[in-house]
Order: C-alpha cells, then sequence, then structure tokens
C-alpha cells in the first residue's frame, strides 16, 4: 500500500485525461482561456495504463476519469476498457459535466465505468448558461436519461452554490433528484486559479440545517465514493444530501488521494502546488521498477493540507487543469 509522510494512505488516483473543455464555469476557467496543454504532451493510453498498472501494484485501488472534460478525449470509452481490466483496479469511475453524455453513457458502462458524477448548478437554463456560457441545459438532463437507460445506479449531481447566482436553485435541484433517484452534493467552491470572475460560495452549514428540517435528514455513513463528501439520508430512504466543504471543514486528514494530470504530471494536492513530473520518465523508456520507484518519490511530497483559506490564494493553476 502507498502511504505518505502522514500516514495516510493513497488508494485514490484522479486521472485527467484532458485539461479542455467545452464549458467555462465561472470557478473554474475564465471565458476565452486558450492556454491548454499540446497535444503532443497529452500522455497517450498506452502511458495512461501503464502509470495506472503500477499504481494498482503499490495497491491503489479507486480510479477516476476527470477532465476538463473527459468526454473530449477521444475514444474514452477505449480507455475505460483498459483500464478497468487491469488487475488491481477494483472502482473506475467518472466526473463529467454531462454535455456528451446522452451519446456515450451506453460505451462507458460497457466499458467498465460504474459510478458518475454528473456536474449541474441549477434547472433554469438561463442560470446554466450564465455559470457555464453554454445552453447546455437540456443536453446534460438527456444526457442524465441516458446514463440511467444505460444501467448507471446512484449517479451524484455536482452543485456548486454561488451568492446570489443559484442559491435559490438549491431546493428545486433536490426536489429533482428525489424525483430521479440522484444523490446531491453541494460543493463549497474553493479559489481555484483567478478566473477573473464573481464566484462567491455559498455557506453550507445554513443550506444544510435548512434541508434536514424540511427532509428529516441523518448522517450516514454509507460508503458512497472514494471522496470527501459527507453524506446526509432522509428517514424515508428516497433522498440522500452530500456536503463537499473543503474551507469551512476540510478533510485534508484523510485525504486518501492524488491526480494525474494530461501532461503526465502528478499533483501531490489540488489546493498547493507540489507535483512530480512522470512524462519525462516515461519518454526517456524508463523500467517499471523506476516509474515505481518515482511514484513513491512524489507520494513523499504530498503536503498536509491545502491553504485555501489564506488569502490570496497561491494556487495559480485552473480547476480544469487537475479536474477538481
Ligand atoms: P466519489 O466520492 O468517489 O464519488 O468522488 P469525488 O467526490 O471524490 O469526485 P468528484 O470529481 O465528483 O469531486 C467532487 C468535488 O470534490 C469537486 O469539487 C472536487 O474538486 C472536490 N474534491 C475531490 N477531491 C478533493 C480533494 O482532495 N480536496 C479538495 N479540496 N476537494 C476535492
Ligand atoms: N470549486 C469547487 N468545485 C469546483 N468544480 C470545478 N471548479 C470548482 C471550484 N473552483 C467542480 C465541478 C465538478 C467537479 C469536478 O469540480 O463542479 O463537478
Ligand atoms: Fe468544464 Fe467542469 Fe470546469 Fe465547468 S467545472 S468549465 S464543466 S471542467
Amino acid at each position: 500500500m502507498l502511504s505518505d509522510r502522514f500516514g495516510r494512505s493513497v488508494d485514490y488516483l484522479r486521472i485527467s485525461v484532458t485539461d479542455r473543455c467545452d464549458l467555462r464555469c465561472t470557478y473554474c476557467l475564465p471565458k476565452g482561456f486558450k492556454g491548454f496543454e499540446e497535444p503532443a504532451n497529452w500522455l497517450t493510453f498506452d502511458e495512461i495504463e501503464r502509470v495506472v498498472a503500477v499504481f494498482a501494484r503499490l495497491g491503489t485501488r479507486r480510479y477516476r476519469l476527470t477532465g476538463g472534460e473527459p468526454l473530449l478525449r477521444r475514444h474514452l470509452p477505449q480507455l475505460a476498457a483498459r483500464l478497468a481490466a487491469l488487475p488491481g483496479v477494483d472502482d473506475l469511475s467518472l466526473t463529467t459535466n454531462g454535455t456528451q453524455l446522452a451519446s456515450q453513457a451506453g460505451a462507458l458502462h460497457a466499458a467498465g465505468v460504474r459510478r458518475l458524477n454528473v456536474s449541474l448548478d441549477s434547472l433554469r437554463d438561463d442560470c446554466v448558461h450564465g455559470i457555464t456560457g453554454s445552453h447546455c441545459l437540456q443536453q446534460v438532463l438527456d444526457g442524465l436519461q441516458a446514463a440511467r437507460d444505460a444501467g448507471f445506479g446512484s449517479i451524484k449531481i455536482n452543485m456548486v452554490p454561488l451568492a446570489g447566482v443559484n442559491e435559490a436553485d438549491i431546493e428545486p435541484m433536490v426536489a429533482y433528484c428525489i424525483d430521479h433517484g440522484l444523490i446531491l452534493r453541494l460543493i463549497e467552491a474553493m479559489p481555484m486559479g483567478s478566473t477573473g470572475q464573481q464566484t462567491r460560495g455559498v455557506a453550507l452549514q445554513p443550506v444544510l440545517a435548512r434541508l434536514q428540517q424540511r427532509f428529516g435528514l441523518r448522517p450516514t455513513c454509507k460508503t458512497l465514493g472514494g471522496g470527501p463528501a459527507r453524506y446526509w439520508e432522509s428517514a424515508d430512504g428516497q433522498f440522500t444530501l452530500g456536503l463537499i466543504t473543503p474551507l469551512s471543514q476540510h478533510f485534508c486528514a484523510s485525504c486518501n488521494r492524488v491526480r494525474l494530470s494530461v501532461d503526465g504530471t502528478l499533483y501531490l494536492c489540488l489546493g498547493q502546488e507540489e507535483r512530480f513530473e512522470l512524462r519525462p520518465l516515461l519518454r526517456a523508456g524508463c523500467s517499471d521498477a523506476e516509474l515505481e520507484a518515482a511514484i513513491r518519490a512524489a507520494i513523499e511530497l504530498k503536503p498536509q493540507q491545502h491553504t485555501f483559506n489564506e488569502a490570496p490564494t497561491h494556487v495559480v493553476r485552473f480547476m480544469s487543469m487537475t479536474g477538481g
């Protein structure tokens, strides 16, 4: 098992397969952003598979495909099938903005992806447009339907409440999730990069108190993934709410993950700059033993916790680069 200097096991690798995205969410990417990675620097499927095989040999069991928007990477289901077939890869999941899900859900499920998290911040098209820059609401809803039809269960909606933008959309989203059997997660907006836009998150404790009262929510320890969310459930079990609170109640002490970016850099923390470049090694023809040693050395660099709460933020990369 891989463990870091603070005794935390690293059993979750998030793999960003592209830093590109068809949307420009205000909390993630600046409008008109063009600084994407050169295709020549993208890890190939062979290289990603090799890195994952070594992680899996070292004991990492959970893998999540992210972006940017992962479904923009051509032939992604082929990569998913290759990863799902590797010994030790027990949990293969995907986080997507849902715009391409309608056409790809079936292939992803057939490839062995079993868990899906879909970003959706409102059920009002004008609000979705205001946040993402695109009139994509119907596409995402169609994608969710296709995912259910393809056999995905326990789909999670990731919603980032923003002050004065979509706060009033939380209750309608709860109702939608109850009607459609979806898990709703509310996420505190993190100050990554500077998108130059107003993106103040909403305090989630009062929201929780409100929803607890209305739906009789009780904390649940059910395992609903490998991530940092804490969950509550309604008495009738019909509704599950997750809160992801990196700012108001961070979860760094139990952090279990690292991130591989599309250019082959291992990022050791979402909110810090520590990193280790694997691509030069991979392209220099390193052995598996060398790759394993490099991954172990990288894990040694994992910092104790993020410093999002220390203004001004010194994380200059955008969220789209490491996929959240
Ligand atoms: P599961 O629990 O396995 O379903 O996935 P997840 O919640 O880890 O993944 P997802 O991609 O849906 O991420 C949801 C939110 O949690 C995103 O806003 C991420 O940025 C945030 N998040 C995930 N991991 C971390 C982390 O290590 N640190 C911080 N600060 N935020 C994280
Ligand atoms: N703060 C919190 N969550 C974010 N996401 C993207 N940018 C941010 C941010 N600045 C979320 C998206 C997506 C997930 C991968 O990360 O909503 O669901
Ligand atoms: Fe794209 Fe996701 Fe970033 Fe929105 S949050 S711009 S959907 S990568």
